[in-house]
């Protein structure tokens, strides 16, 4: 059902070289060992625990990725590109789908619809993400973290994140694990939204909202931080990345969509 190369993988975090120790086992250099997820028949990789996050962030982590359950889950439609959202279809398009291209962050559905109303047929798509979600995709598929993907240098047309980088405790890690993948040739599509300060709360909250934990340190129970354009341009230049196309695209008086395009 899902079919990639092995050589297309690398170790997650050591990014050694992969064999094969028997249909459902992967194994590197140093001795880490991967499995195939017998339900469903994609590679496990994600680790025990990140060796770039402390005690505290990896904490946060675990909660955002607990409250990130609860909202696709209670509420698919805001949280994630379902159905034809006109932003995520407006995204879609400006990715230019060809080649191999990658979905860091893809979600918990079968496909985002970024992809699945806007495809290229001949290229061919691959989403990682944290959550197993939906199974199965309608595309290839692993389990890893988009600060440790477990796929060889230079290997995509297109990388995609869309709204998923900027929920990572460290975005810097995960755009220079993006490009590092990404061909010299290639870009990375980043969806960023933005949402000024003085945006009104909402007048009500659901009940499963109130209830949900803000991880420490973080901003609120989804975002470790929220990034202004200014800033979220800086964490692109500092992680390496050179800003080749930016989108600016107003939702309302308070939000706006950007999307960007990022070569090495
Ligand atoms: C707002 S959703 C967007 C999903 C999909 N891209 C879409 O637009 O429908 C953010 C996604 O990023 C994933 N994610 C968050 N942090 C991640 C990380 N560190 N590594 C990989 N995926 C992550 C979440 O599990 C979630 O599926």
């Amino acid at each position: 059902m899902y079919d990639i190369p092995l050589d297309f993988h690398v170790s997650p975090l050591t990014k050694e070289q992969l064999t094969k120790i028997d249909d459902a086992t992967l194994r590197d250099e140093s001795g880490n060992e991967f499995k195939l997820n017998a339900e469903h028949g994609f590679w496990e990789f994600l680790p025990d625990r990140s060796p770039i996050y402390s005690d505290e962030e990896w904490k946060s982590f675990q909660t955002l990725i607990d409250n990130f359950v609860i909202s696709y889950d209670r509420n698919p439609r805001v949280n994630v590109s379902y159905d034809e959202r006109p932003d995520a279809l407006q995204f879609g398009e400006f990715c230019n789908y060809h080649g191999h291209v990658l979905d860091i962050g893809c979600g918990p559905h079968k496909v985002p619809s970024y992809i699945k109303f806007k495809r290229n047929e001949e290229a061919k798509y691959y989403g990682i993400d944290i959550l197993v979600g939906e199974q199965p995709k309608e595309h290839n598929f692993v389990q890893a973290m988009g600060e440790h993907l477990p796929y060889r240098n230079d290997l995509f047309d297109i990388t995609i994140s869309g709204t998923s980088i900027l929920h990572y405790i460290s975005p810097t890690t995960g755009i220079q694990e993006a490009l590092r993948v990404t061909k010299p040739e290639g870009y990375l599509c980043i969806w960023l939204g933005v949402k000024s300060n003085d945006a009104p709360a909402p007048k009500e909250s659901p009940e499963w909202y109130k209830n949900l934990d803000i991880p420490d340190g973080a901003e609120n129970p989804f975002h470790y931080k929220r990034y202004s354009i200014e800033v979220f341009d800086k964490v692109i230049t500092d992680a390496g990345g050179e800003i080749f196309e930016r989108e600016e695209h107003q939702v309302d008086e308070w939000r706006t969509n950007v999307f960007y395009k990022v070569r090495k």
